[in-house]
């Protein structure tokens, strides 16, 4: 699929479906509708006062034009309400518009630039929202049946417009790329444990380094003993297939300082281990690489669009199964910090692993971190599956963050780590245990990982909520790719703004 402009006027427009679109308040075509509706000898306007076209968010009027256009049909999309349109909304009238041409067949699409002018929403982000919103769209996973699902294939969708600016093409370019490597995210979590095992996630990030030039070092379980990551390797203890800690590193300034950290939490199948989970739903455990896969995707993004910030991107992969070499509950372990863990339950085991890969990320310079983990069943009691939760350390970097999700169209909501929830963690025999009990889980899970982050500002987000989930407007059943895009939009932030406070 291409997206690009066109400059030909609406009576020479040659497709399969033009889209033209109108707000909720429409009581007669104007602009462009107008100009359809002329040649359709006031089709529109009897369509309006017959009340089937009222402008209502997402509604659609599929018109076939018998030779009266050039266009071979023509869709009528309702913006809603002009005060509500923002560029969620122009997402999601993107997804209307690539499922719609599906359902047609039509391969050659012709659209009205949507949201041009309006107030809330700026220029870059109307090619940007729209490309993201057609590209997440049509976003499918390839899957394993020996029979093959015809997809249908969109050839091109233009923009009507003679002269677009700089930012209206770059706009096309940043909202594929996000889409894109949101989709890269999407695979890798939808692809079974045993196709994702720590060594071919680490084979998936080594590709991403290589394809954008950047540096990269993949661990294995020897280098991990010499740094003393005993976090890690307890997790992993109980599988046959190795661990390995995956560091990418993109160089966006001269010198390595500054350095924004993202570490993702990579458990590649998440069993529980010792404390073993119930059978049902299990397979879902595949997802427990969202956060890995955030990363992952976010550095595709930014390998892609080269802001001038640097990051680091630090991922833990093991798989968590229950063995006779499986570490066990009542362990004791001592982590690369120096900090030693109580294990009470085998299943708290993203904490144990991020502990090693918070501590490498500062090892390796990263200034600020923000850790991405599928970390807690708690969080969906807390906020469900709405909303990614957000814990720091440092209001002003969250600040910060939660600008960026929100521009990025991803809901993130902050619970607090208030000192009275340190009590639970407390261990009689070590620095920390890894299980707080079921009061505030996420938090205790959270609280934990701060003990690792010393005092670099440091943004927790977990994602055991929003990493899947069931089909909606912009995706469908399965991983969803949550976080690449907020990730990548901080890279941006920083990029521009410098990192410094
Ligand atoms: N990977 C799970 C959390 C999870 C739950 C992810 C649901 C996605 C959907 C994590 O490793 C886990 O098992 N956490 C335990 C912690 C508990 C033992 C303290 C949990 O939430 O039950
Ligand atoms: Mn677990
Ligand atoms: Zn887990």
């Amino acid at each position: 699929m291409k997206i690009q402009f066109t400059d030909t006027g609406l009576a020479e427009v040659k497709a399969d479906l033009l889209v033209l679109g109108c707000f909720k308040e429409i009581t007669k075509p104007e602009g462009m509708l107008a100009e359809a509706d002329r040649m359709l000898d006031g089709a529109i306007t009897e369509l309006i006062h017959l009340g089937e076209i009222t402008g209502a968010f997402k509604e659609t009027t599929l018109l076939h034009t018998y030779g009266r256009m050039t266009a071979k049909r023509l869709l009528i999309i309702g913006l809603g309400e002009t005060e509500r349109f923002d560029s969620n909304r122009l997402r999601e009238i993107a997804a209307v518009t690539v499922r719609s041409a599906a359902k047609t067949k039509a391969k050659k699409i012709v659209t009205e630039l949507f949201g041009l002018g309006h107030p809330i929403i700026h220029e870059h982000h109307v090619t940007h929202s729209f490309a993201e919103g057609a590209y997440l769209a049509s976003y499918q996973f390839a899957g394993y049946s020996s029979k093959k699902e015809e997809k249908h294939e969109i050839e091109s969708i233009q923009f009507l417009y003679n002269k677009p600016s700089d930012e209206l093409v770059y706009g096309i370019e940043s909202g594929t790329a996000y889409a894109e490597a949101t989709n890269l995210a999407r695979d890798l979590i939808n692809t079974p444990g045993n196709l994702m095992t720590p060594a071919l996630m680490a084979d998936k990030a080594v590709e991403i380094a290589k394809r954008h030039g950047m540096e990269y070092e993949i661990l294995d379980r020897n280098e991990m003993e010499k740094l003393g990551m005993g976090g890690l390797l307890a997790v992993a203890q109980g599988s046959e297939q190795p661990p390995k800690m995956i560091v990418i590193k993109y160089k966006g300034k001269e010198h390595w300082e500054d350095v924004l950290g993202f570490v993702g939490k990579g458990i590649t199948f998440d069993s529980g281990g010792i404390s073993i989970k119930p059978g049902a739903n299990m397979d879902e455990m595949k997802m427990d690489m969202g956060g890995a896969a955030a990363v992952l995707g976010a550095m595709e993004a930014i390998g892609k669009l080269k802001p001038k910030v640097n990051v680091l991107a630090v991922i833990p992969a093991a798989e968590n199964l229950p063995s006779g070499k499986a570490y066990k509950p009542g362990d004791v372990i001592k982590t690369m910090s120096g900090k030693t863990i109580e294990v009470l339950n085998t299943d708290a085991e993203g904490r144990v692993a991020l502990s090693d890969a918070i501590s490498y990320a500062i090892r390796l310079g990263a200034s600020r971190i923000i850790d991405v983990a599928t970390l807690t069943g708690a969080v969906v009691v807390a906020l469900g599956h709405a909303a990614t939760a957000a814990m720091t350390n440092d209001d002003a970097f969250l600040a910060d963050f939660m600008r960026c999700s929100k521009k990025a169209g991803e809901k993130v909501w902050q619970l607090p780590l208030f000192d009275e929830y340190k009590e639970q963690i407390k261990s009689g025999i070590a620095d920390l245990k890894n299980t707080g009990g079921r009061p505030a889980g996420s938090i205790t899970a959270a609280l934990f990982l701060e003990a690792f982050v010393e005092d670099i500002p440091w943004i927790h987000l977990d994602i055991a909520g929003t990493a899947w989930g069931d089909k909606d407007e912009l995706s469908p059943k399965g991983g969803k790719g949550v976080m690449v895009r907020s990730l990548a939009q901080i890279a941006k932030h920083y990029g521009k703004r410098g990192m410094k406070k």
